[in-house]
Protein backbone atom coordinates (compact mmCIF):
# COMPACT_ATOMS: atom_id res chain seq x y z
CA UNK A 1 0.00 0.00 0.00
CA UNK A 2 2.96 2.51 0.79
CA UNK A 3 3.58 3.31 -2.52
CA UNK A 4 -0.02 4.46 -2.92
CA UNK A 5 0.28 6.22 -0.15
CA UNK A 6 3.19 7.67 -1.28
CA UNK A 7 3.10 8.64 -4.59
CA UNK A 8 0.26 10.73 -4.29
CA UNK A 9 -3.06 8.96 -4.82
CA UNK A 10 -4.06 8.84 -1.55
CA UNK A 11 -3.90 12.48 -0.49
CA UNK A 12 -5.10 15.34 -2.96
CA UNK A 13 -7.24 18.59 -2.94
CA UNK A 14 -10.21 17.54 -4.76
CA UNK A 15 -12.23 20.27 -6.93
CA UNK A 16 -15.15 19.84 -8.91
CA UNK A 17 -13.90 21.59 -12.61
CA UNK A 18 -14.39 25.10 -12.94
CA UNK A 19 -16.64 24.54 -9.83
CA UNK A 20 -19.72 22.85 -11.49
CA UNK A 21 -20.43 19.54 -10.97
CA UNK A 22 -23.71 18.33 -12.86
CA UNK A 23 -25.57 15.42 -13.89
CA UNK A 24 -27.88 14.89 -15.79
CA UNK A 25 -29.97 11.25 -17.04
CA UNK A 26 -30.51 11.83 -20.76
CA UNK A 27 -27.07 12.50 -20.71
CA UNK A 28 -25.97 9.69 -18.41
CA UNK A 29 -27.60 8.02 -21.80
CA UNK A 30 -25.67 10.01 -23.86
CA UNK A 31 -22.38 8.96 -22.08
CA UNK A 32 -21.05 12.03 -23.19
CA UNK A 33 -20.38 14.25 -19.84
CA UNK A 34 -20.54 12.43 -16.42
CA UNK A 35 -22.48 14.87 -13.89
CA UNK A 36 -22.67 17.69 -15.73
CA UNK A 37 -26.51 18.45 -14.86
CA UNK A 38 -28.79 17.45 -11.75
CA UNK A 39 -31.81 15.33 -12.96
CA UNK A 40 -35.21 16.64 -12.78
CA UNK A 41 -38.22 14.03 -12.98
CA UNK A 42 -39.53 14.71 -15.94
CA UNK A 43 -39.20 18.35 -17.59
CA UNK A 44 -35.57 18.02 -18.76
CA UNK A 45 -32.45 20.29 -17.03
CA UNK A 46 -33.11 21.97 -13.58
CA UNK A 47 -29.69 23.59 -12.85
CA UNK A 48 -29.01 22.89 -9.43
CA UNK A 49 -27.12 24.52 -6.76
CA UNK A 50 -23.42 23.49 -7.49
CA UNK A 51 -21.81 21.06 -5.46
CA UNK A 52 -19.32 22.96 -3.09
CA UNK A 53 -15.60 22.71 -3.84
CA UNK A 54 -13.99 20.65 -1.04
CA UNK A 55 -10.74 18.89 -0.19
CA UNK A 56 -11.74 15.43 0.57
CA UNK A 57 -8.24 14.98 2.00
CA UNK A 58 -8.17 17.35 4.07
CA UNK A 59 -8.43 16.77 7.91
CA UNK A 60 -11.78 19.83 8.77
CA UNK A 61 -13.78 17.60 5.43
CA UNK A 62 -12.33 14.30 7.36
CA UNK A 63 -14.52 15.83 10.66
CA UNK A 64 -17.53 14.68 8.66
CA UNK A 65 -17.97 13.66 5.39
CA UNK A 66 -21.26 11.84 5.62
CA UNK A 67 -23.38 14.88 4.39
CA UNK A 68 -21.09 15.38 1.45
CA UNK A 69 -21.23 12.29 0.01
CA UNK A 70 -25.16 11.57 0.68
CA UNK A 71 -25.01 14.62 -1.62
CA UNK A 72 -23.05 13.08 -3.88
CA UNK A 73 -24.91 9.51 -4.18
CA UNK A 74 -27.84 11.58 -4.61
CA UNK A 75 -26.70 13.51 -7.20
CA UNK A 76 -23.89 12.79 -8.80
CA UNK A 77 -23.04 9.13 -8.14
CA UNK A 78 -20.15 8.95 -10.76
CA UNK A 79 -18.55 12.42 -10.02
CA UNK A 80 -15.23 13.84 -11.40
CA UNK A 81 -13.09 15.95 -9.84
CA UNK A 82 -9.64 17.57 -10.85
CA UNK A 83 -6.68 16.99 -9.08
CA UNK A 84 -4.00 19.41 -8.22
CA UNK A 85 -1.70 17.90 -10.71
CA UNK A 86 -4.61 18.52 -13.01
CA UNK A 87 -5.39 15.04 -13.52
CA UNK A 88 -9.41 13.41 -13.55
CA UNK A 89 -10.43 11.38 -11.00
CA UNK A 90 -13.82 10.04 -10.20
CA UNK A 91 -15.72 9.22 -7.11
CA UNK A 92 -17.77 6.43 -7.01
CA UNK A 93 -20.12 6.65 -4.21
CA UNK A 94 -22.89 4.51 -4.64
CA UNK A 95 -22.58 0.65 -2.88
CA UNK A 96 -23.94 -0.82 -5.89
CA UNK A 97 -21.67 1.01 -8.11
CA UNK A 98 -18.50 0.70 -6.33
CA UNK A 99 -19.04 -3.10 -5.70
CA UNK A 100 -19.42 -3.42 -9.47
CA UNK A 101 -15.98 -1.19 -9.71
CA UNK A 102 -14.14 -3.35 -7.60
CA UNK A 103 -14.98 -6.51 -9.53
CA UNK A 104 -14.57 -4.93 -12.74
CA UNK A 105 -11.89 -6.55 -14.79
CA UNK A 106 -12.04 -3.52 -17.17
CA UNK A 107 -10.33 -1.76 -14.36
CA UNK A 108 -6.85 -2.13 -13.89
CA UNK A 109 -4.56 -1.47 -11.25
CA UNK A 110 -1.23 -1.29 -12.48
CA UNK A 111 -0.79 2.69 -13.27
CA UNK A 112 2.87 1.93 -15.29
CA UNK A 113 -0.19 0.34 -18.26
CA UNK A 114 -2.38 3.41 -18.01
CA UNK A 115 -1.27 6.24 -20.90
CA UNK A 116 -1.44 9.24 -18.00
CA UNK A 117 1.06 8.01 -15.56
CA UNK A 118 1.35 10.35 -12.70
CA UNK A 119 4.64 11.97 -11.59
CA UNK A 120 6.47 10.03 -9.43
CA UNK A 121 10.05 10.09 -7.73
CA UNK A 122 12.61 7.60 -9.01
CA UNK A 123 13.19 5.89 -5.94
CA UNK A 124 9.94 4.96 -5.37
CA UNK A 125 9.39 2.81 -8.33
CA UNK A 126 10.29 -0.62 -6.84
CA UNK A 127 7.58 -0.18 -4.41
CA UNK A 128 5.00 -0.11 -6.98
CA UNK A 129 6.09 -4.05 -7.38
CA UNK A 130 3.31 -4.47 -5.03
CA UNK A 131 0.61 -6.85 -5.55
CA UNK A 132 -2.00 -3.94 -4.30
CA UNK A 133 -0.36 -1.88 -7.34
CA UNK A 134 -0.43 -4.90 -9.74
CA UNK A 135 -3.09 -6.82 -11.80
CA UNK A 136 -3.37 -10.71 -12.95
CA UNK A 137 -1.17 -12.37 -13.68
CA UNK A 138 1.75 -10.65 -11.26
CA UNK A 139 -1.12 -10.12 -8.84
CA UNK A 140 -2.65 -13.52 -8.80
CA UNK A 141 1.61 -14.82 -8.40
CA UNK A 142 2.45 -12.66 -5.42
CA UNK A 143 -0.90 -12.83 -3.30
CA UNK A 144 0.08 -16.73 -3.64
CA UNK A 145 3.33 -16.34 -1.94
CA UNK A 146 1.55 -14.59 1.16
CA UNK A 147 -1.82 -15.73 1.54
CA UNK A 148 -1.49 -18.96 3.26
CA UNK A 149 -0.10 -16.83 6.33
CA UNK A 150 -3.30 -14.78 6.63
CA UNK A 151 -5.65 -17.49 6.66
CA UNK A 152 -8.10 -17.26 9.42
CA UNK A 153 -7.57 -20.55 11.31
CA UNK A 154 -3.41 -19.38 11.25
CA UNK A 155 -4.49 -15.58 12.49
CA UNK A 156 -6.41 -17.41 15.12
CA UNK A 157 -3.49 -18.96 17.02
CA UNK A 158 -2.45 -15.10 17.31
CA UNK A 159 -5.32 -14.95 19.61
CA UNK A 160 -3.55 -15.33 23.13
CA UNK A 161 -0.64 -12.99 21.78
CA UNK A 162 -2.90 -10.04 21.29
CA UNK A 163 -4.97 -11.00 23.96
CA UNK A 164 -1.73 -10.61 25.98
CA UNK A 165 -0.24 -7.93 24.40
CA UNK A 166 -3.65 -5.85 24.55
CA UNK A 167 -3.73 -6.69 28.73
CA UNK A 168 0.33 -5.87 29.24
CA UNK A 169 -0.81 -2.22 27.48
CA UNK A 170 -3.75 -1.98 29.92
CA UNK A 171 -1.61 -2.60 32.94
CA UNK A 172 0.66 0.53 32.49
CA UNK A 173 -2.29 2.77 32.49
CA UNK A 174 -3.68 1.43 35.99
CA UNK A 175 -2.52 4.28 37.67
CA UNK A 176 -3.55 6.49 35.46
CA UNK A 177 -6.59 8.39 34.89
CA UNK A 178 -6.55 9.74 31.04
CA UNK A 179 -5.06 8.76 28.04
CA UNK A 180 -4.29 9.39 24.31
CA UNK A 181 -6.44 6.37 23.11
CA UNK A 182 -3.90 6.40 19.83
CA UNK A 183 -0.58 6.57 20.72
CA UNK A 184 -1.12 4.76 24.13
CA UNK A 185 -3.29 1.85 23.10
CA UNK A 186 -4.77 1.51 19.10
CA UNK A 187 -1.27 2.10 17.63
CA UNK A 188 0.77 -0.26 19.95
CA UNK A 189 -1.47 -3.17 19.12
CA UNK A 190 -1.29 -3.42 15.37
CA UNK A 191 2.32 -1.97 14.83
CA UNK A 192 3.72 -4.38 17.56
CA UNK A 193 1.72 -7.32 15.84
CA UNK A 194 3.10 -6.97 12.14
CA UNK A 195 6.50 -6.43 13.11
CA UNK A 196 6.57 -9.66 15.16
CA UNK A 197 4.73 -11.32 12.18
CA UNK A 198 7.76 -9.68 9.86
CA UNK A 199 10.85 -10.04 12.33
CA UNK A 200 11.13 -6.10 12.53
CA UNK A 201 12.32 -5.24 15.93
CA UNK A 202 9.33 -4.36 17.94
CA UNK A 203 11.56 -1.53 19.09
CA UNK A 204 11.22 0.28 16.03
CA UNK A 205 7.56 0.32 15.90
CA UNK A 206 7.45 4.31 16.14
CA UNK A 207 10.00 4.71 13.73
CA UNK A 208 8.48 2.47 10.76
CA UNK A 209 5.11 3.92 11.87
CA UNK A 210 6.72 7.79 11.22
CA UNK A 211 7.93 7.09 8.41
CA UNK A 212 4.96 5.32 7.01
CA UNK A 213 2.13 7.82 8.60
CA UNK A 214 4.56 10.51 6.69
CA UNK A 215 3.52 9.22 3.27
CA UNK A 216 0.11 8.09 4.35
CA UNK A 217 -1.03 11.91 5.93
CA UNK A 218 0.74 14.10 3.85
CA UNK A 219 -0.26 16.73 1.70
CA UNK A 220 -2.07 16.86 -1.72
CA UNK A 221 0.41 18.65 -3.55
CA UNK A 222 3.91 17.85 -4.85
CA UNK A 223 5.23 20.14 -2.16
CA UNK A 224 3.71 17.51 0.20
CA UNK A 225 5.04 14.55 -1.87
CA UNK A 226 8.36 16.45 -1.55
CA UNK A 227 8.43 16.65 2.11
CA UNK A 228 7.42 13.10 2.69
CA UNK A 229 10.19 11.86 0.18
CA UNK A 230 13.07 11.78 3.41
CA UNK A 231 10.61 9.68 5.35
CA UNK A 232 9.81 7.29 2.56
CA UNK A 233 13.64 6.89 1.85
CA UNK A 234 14.36 5.96 4.93
CA UNK A 235 11.85 3.78 5.77
CA UNK A 236 13.23 1.64 2.17
CA UNK A 237 16.26 2.10 3.57
CA UNK A 238 15.30 0.45 6.82
CA UNK A 239 13.41 -2.26 4.78
CA UNK A 240 16.63 -2.88 2.82
CA UNK A 241 19.18 -3.50 5.57
CA UNK A 242 16.94 -5.76 7.25
CA UNK A 243 16.59 -7.76 4.51
CA UNK A 244 20.76 -7.96 4.16
CA UNK A 245 20.59 -9.13 7.55
CA UNK A 246 18.07 -11.82 6.65
CA UNK A 247 19.99 -13.34 3.79
CA UNK A 248 23.05 -13.62 6.54
CA UNK A 249 21.16 -15.16 9.13
CA UNK A 250 17.73 -16.16 8.73
CA UNK A 251 14.93 -16.07 11.56
CA UNK A 252 11.85 -17.56 12.17
CA UNK A 253 10.04 -14.65 10.49
CA UNK A 254 7.82 -13.48 7.33
CA UNK A 255 11.09 -11.41 6.02
CA UNK A 256 13.32 -14.33 6.21
CA UNK A 257 10.64 -17.11 4.57
CA UNK A 258 10.27 -14.14 1.60
CA UNK A 259 13.52 -13.97 1.57
CA UNK A 260 14.47 -17.82 0.53
CA UNK A 261 11.99 -17.44 -2.39
CA UNK A 262 13.56 -14.56 -3.91
CA UNK A 263 16.59 -16.64 -3.75
CA UNK A 264 14.97 -19.34 -4.69
CA UNK A 265 14.65 -18.61 -8.61
CA UNK A 266 11.84 -16.86 -10.46
CA UNK A 267 8.77 -16.17 -8.04
CA UNK A 268 9.83 -12.84 -6.95
CA UNK A 269 12.21 -10.20 -7.54
CA UNK A 270 14.24 -7.96 -5.45
CA UNK A 271 11.93 -5.27 -5.98
CA UNK A 272 8.99 -7.22 -5.06
CA UNK A 273 10.56 -8.50 -2.11
CA UNK A 274 10.85 -4.64 -0.90
CA UNK A 275 7.36 -3.84 -2.27
CA UNK A 276 6.01 -6.89 -0.21
CA UNK A 277 7.50 -6.16 3.11
CA UNK A 278 6.66 -2.61 2.50
CA UNK A 279 2.56 -3.10 1.70
CA UNK A 280 2.55 -5.24 4.86
CA UNK A 281 4.03 -3.56 7.05
CA UNK A 282 2.47 -0.38 5.81
CA UNK A 283 -1.30 -1.98 5.34
CA UNK A 284 -0.49 -3.93 8.48
CA UNK A 285 -0.91 -1.11 11.03
CA UNK A 286 -1.99 1.95 9.47
CA UNK A 287 -5.66 0.92 8.98
CA UNK A 288 -6.32 -1.43 11.79
CA UNK A 289 -5.20 1.58 14.19
CA UNK A 290 -7.61 3.40 12.95
CA UNK A 291 -10.91 0.50 13.09
CA UNK A 292 -9.86 0.77 17.28
CA UNK A 293 -9.12 4.91 17.07
CA UNK A 294 -12.36 5.36 15.19
CA UNK A 295 -14.41 2.88 16.43
CA UNK A 296 -13.75 3.60 19.90
CA UNK A 297 -15.02 7.28 19.08
CA UNK A 298 -18.41 6.24 17.64
CA UNK A 299 -19.11 3.89 20.88
CA UNK A 300 -18.09 7.33 22.81
CA UNK A 301 -20.29 9.42 20.58
CA UNK A 302 -23.07 6.61 20.93
CA UNK A 303 -23.89 5.57 25.02
CA UNK A 304 -26.11 3.38 24.10
CA UNK A 305 -24.38 1.44 21.99
CA UNK A 306 -21.12 1.16 24.43
CA UNK A 307 -23.63 0.14 27.11
CA UNK A 308 -25.15 -2.37 24.63
CA UNK A 309 -21.70 -3.62 24.08
CA UNK A 310 -20.35 -3.82 27.78
CA UNK A 311 -23.72 -5.51 28.95
CA UNK A 312 -23.49 -8.21 26.25
CA UNK A 313 -19.83 -9.02 25.20
CA UNK A 314 -20.97 -11.35 22.60
CA UNK A 315 -22.28 -8.81 20.33
CA UNK A 316 -18.67 -7.79 19.47
CA UNK A 317 -18.03 -9.56 16.40
CA UNK A 318 -20.96 -7.91 14.48
CA UNK A 319 -20.58 -5.40 17.19
CA UNK A 320 -16.46 -4.69 15.09
CA UNK A 321 -18.41 -5.21 11.65
CA UNK A 322 -20.88 -2.37 12.21
CA UNK A 323 -18.06 -0.24 13.49
CA UNK A 324 -15.80 -0.79 10.33
CA UNK A 325 -19.30 -0.14 8.38
CA UNK A 326 -20.19 2.93 10.00
CA UNK A 327 -16.78 4.62 10.88
CA UNK A 328 -14.24 2.45 8.61
CA UNK A 329 -10.74 3.06 8.84
CA UNK A 330 -10.83 3.77 5.03
CA UNK A 331 -12.08 6.35 3.34
CA UNK A 332 -11.70 5.38 -0.05
CA UNK A 333 -9.65 2.38 -1.69
CA UNK A 334 -6.67 2.73 -3.70
CA UNK A 335 -6.96 3.56 -7.25
CA UNK A 336 -8.27 1.78 -10.33
CA UNK A 337 -7.71 2.94 -14.00
CA UNK A 338 -10.34 2.00 -17.17
CA UNK A 339 -8.18 -0.38 -19.50
CA UNK A 340 -10.55 1.45 -22.42
CA UNK A 341 -13.47 4.03 -22.28
CA UNK A 342 -16.04 2.82 -20.01
CA UNK A 343 -19.07 3.31 -18.58
CA UNK A 344 -20.57 3.18 -14.87
CA UNK A 345 -23.95 3.53 -14.16
CA UNK A 346 -24.25 5.14 -17.25
CA UNK A 347 -21.21 7.52 -16.60
CA UNK A 348 -18.35 7.29 -19.20
CA UNK A 349 -15.01 7.44 -17.78
CA UNK A 350 -12.29 7.82 -20.17
CA UNK A 351 -9.51 5.56 -20.09
CA UNK A 352 -6.45 5.31 -18.16
CA UNK A 353 -8.67 8.52 -15.82
CA UNK A 354 -7.90 7.47 -12.00
CA UNK A 355 -11.23 6.07 -10.68
CA UNK A 356 -12.11 5.35 -6.98
CA UNK A 357 -14.62 3.48 -4.93
CA UNK A 358 -15.61 5.66 -2.21
CA UNK A 359 -16.19 3.25 1.00
CA UNK A 360 -17.02 5.83 3.88
CA UNK A 361 -20.30 6.36 1.24
CA UNK A 362 -21.05 3.01 -0.05
CA UNK A 363 -21.25 1.24 3.20
CA UNK A 364 -23.61 5.15 4.70
CA UNK A 365 -25.58 3.95 1.49
CA UNK A 366 -29.42 3.99 2.62
CA UNK A 367 -30.46 1.74 -0.63
CA UNK A 368 -28.56 -0.99 1.16
CA UNK A 369 -28.21 -0.46 5.03
CA UNK A 370 -31.53 0.46 6.70
CA UNK A 371 -30.66 3.57 8.36
CA UNK A 372 -27.18 3.73 7.69
CA UNK A 373 -25.95 6.85 9.49
CA UNK A 374 -27.29 4.86 12.54
CA UNK A 375 -24.64 2.84 14.61
CA UNK A 376 -26.42 -0.35 15.74
CA UNK A 377 -23.75 -3.21 16.84
CA UNK A 378 -26.21 -5.94 16.25
CA UNK A 379 -27.37 -5.08 12.49
CA UNK A 380 -27.78 -8.42 10.19
CA UNK A 381 -26.98 -8.86 7.82
CA UNK A 382 -24.02 -6.33 7.47
CA UNK A 383 -22.67 -6.36 3.88
CA UNK A 384 -20.15 -3.85 4.37
CA UNK A 385 -17.25 -3.47 2.09
CA UNK A 386 -14.68 -2.13 4.48
CA UNK A 387 -12.00 -4.59 3.11
CA UNK A 388 -12.95 -4.12 -0.31
CA UNK A 389 -14.30 -6.61 -3.10
CA UNK A 390 -12.94 -8.41 -6.11
CA UNK A 391 -9.63 -9.86 -6.17
CA UNK A 392 -7.90 -7.17 -4.20
CA UNK A 393 -10.27 -8.10 -1.00
CA UNK A 394 -8.30 -6.96 1.60
CA UNK A 395 -5.42 -10.02 2.62
CA UNK A 396 -5.49 -8.86 6.14
CA UNK A 397 -8.94 -9.04 7.06
CA UNK A 398 -8.83 -12.08 9.98
CA UNK A 399 -5.57 -10.31 11.54
CA UNK A 400 -7.67 -6.99 11.56
CA UNK A 401 -10.99 -8.50 12.70
CA UNK A 402 -8.82 -10.24 15.65
CA UNK A 403 -7.22 -7.24 16.52
CA UNK A 404 -10.29 -4.91 16.61
CA UNK A 405 -12.43 -7.75 18.48
CA UNK A 406 -9.86 -7.94 21.04
CA UNK A 407 -8.78 -4.40 21.62
CA UNK A 408 -12.38 -2.87 21.90
CA UNK A 409 -13.98 -5.53 24.19
CA UNK A 410 -11.05 -5.68 26.35
CA UNK A 411 -10.95 -1.73 26.69
CA UNK A 412 -14.44 -1.54 27.62
CA UNK A 413 -14.00 -5.04 30.00
CA UNK A 414 -11.42 -3.27 32.18
CA UNK A 415 -12.01 0.53 31.88
CA UNK A 416 -14.82 2.08 33.35
CA UNK A 417 -15.35 5.54 33.46
CA UNK A 418 -14.52 5.82 29.53
CA UNK A 419 -14.75 9.30 27.58
CA UNK A 420 -13.90 12.05 25.95
CA UNK A 421 -11.14 14.45 27.57
CA UNK A 422 -11.52 17.20 25.18
CA UNK A 423 -14.83 18.03 23.40
CA UNK A 424 -14.97 16.42 19.97
CA UNK A 425 -14.82 19.42 18.01
CA UNK A 426 -11.17 19.31 18.98
CA UNK A 427 -10.38 16.53 17.69
CA UNK A 428 -7.98 16.41 14.50
CA UNK A 429 -7.98 14.26 11.67
CA UNK A 430 -5.33 13.12 9.80
CA UNK A 431 -4.78 14.53 6.06
CA UNK A 432 -5.07 11.94 3.41
CA UNK A 433 -7.52 10.90 0.24
CA UNK A 434 -7.46 6.83 1.26
CA UNK A 435 -7.12 6.44 5.07
CA UNK A 436 -9.94 8.23 7.51
CA UNK A 437 -8.62 7.83 10.84
CA UNK A 438 -8.02 10.51 13.82
CA UNK A 439 -4.58 12.21 14.78
CA UNK A 440 -5.13 11.46 18.76
CA UNK A 441 -7.76 10.64 20.86
CA UNK A 442 -7.74 12.14 24.21
CA UNK A 443 -9.92 10.06 26.94
CA UNK A 444 -10.68 9.91 30.75
CA UNK A 445 -11.62 6.95 33.01
CA UNK A 446 -12.34 6.34 36.23
CA UNK A 447 -10.21 2.94 36.60
CA UNK A 448 -8.44 0.55 34.61
CA UNK A 449 -8.88 -2.73 36.24
C1 LIG B 1 -9.38 -2.71 9.67
C2 LIG B 1 -8.26 -2.87 9.02
C3 LIG B 1 -8.16 -2.98 7.52
C4 LIG B 1 -8.96 -2.48 6.55
C5 LIG B 1 -10.24 -1.68 6.70
C6 LIG B 1 -8.37 -2.86 5.27
C7 LIG B 1 -8.92 -2.57 4.05
C8 LIG B 1 -8.40 -2.97 2.84
C9 LIG B 1 -8.97 -2.67 1.56
C10 LIG B 1 -10.25 -1.86 1.33
C11 LIG B 1 -8.20 -3.25 0.62
C12 LIG B 1 -8.42 -3.23 -0.89
C13 LIG B 1 -7.98 -1.90 -1.47
C14 LIG B 1 -8.35 -1.75 -2.92
O1 LIG B 1 -9.01 -2.61 -3.50
O2 LIG B 1 -7.96 -0.72 -3.47
C15 LIG B 1 -7.11 -3.90 1.30
C16 LIG B 1 -6.11 -4.61 0.66
C17 LIG B 1 -5.06 -5.18 1.34
N1 LIG B 1 -4.89 -5.25 2.70
FE1 LIG B 1 -6.09 -4.52 4.11
N2 LIG B 1 -7.24 -3.57 5.51
C18 LIG B 1 -7.07 -3.69 6.87
C19 LIG B 1 -6.06 -4.35 7.54
C20 LIG B 1 -5.06 -5.05 6.93
C21 LIG B 1 -4.06 -5.80 7.64
C22 LIG B 1 -3.97 -5.99 9.16
C23 LIG B 1 -3.23 -6.33 6.70
C24 LIG B 1 -2.07 -7.20 7.04
C25 LIG B 1 -1.01 -7.33 6.42
C26 LIG B 1 -3.72 -5.90 5.40
C27 LIG B 1 -3.16 -6.22 4.18
C28 LIG B 1 -3.72 -5.92 2.94
C29 LIG B 1 -3.12 -6.30 1.69
C30 LIG B 1 -1.81 -7.07 1.50
C31 LIG B 1 -3.96 -5.85 0.68
C32 LIG B 1 -3.78 -6.02 -0.83
C33 LIG B 1 -4.52 -7.25 -1.29
C34 LIG B 1 -4.43 -7.47 -2.79
O3 LIG B 1 -4.04 -6.57 -3.53
O4 LIG B 1 -4.75 -8.59 -3.22
N3 LIG B 1 -4.84 -5.14 5.58
N4 LIG B 1 -7.25 -3.72 2.65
Amino acid sequence: MLSSIVIHRWRFCVNNEKGINRASKTIHRSQEWAGCFVPTLSFGFRQMTPIPNVNIASSEFKTNPFPFYARLRSEAPVYRTILPDKRNAWLITRYQDAVVLLKDDRFRKDRTKSHKQPWMPRMFKPLMRNMLDLDAPDHTRLRGLVHTVFTPRLIESLRQRVQNLTDELLNHLQNQRQMDLIRDYALQIPTTIIAEMLGIPVKDRLKFHRWSSAGVSSSASRFGILKAIPHIVALIRYIRSLVKARRLKPEDDLISALVRVEEAGDQLSEDELLAMIVLLLVAGHETTVNLIGNGALALLENPNQLSRLRDDPTLIKSGIEELLRHSGPLETTTERYPREDTSIAGVLIPRGELVFAVLASANRDDQQFKDADRLDLGREPNPHIAFGQGVHYCLGAPLARLEGQIAISTLLRRMSGLKLAIPPRGLRWRRGLVPRGLEALPVEFSRCS
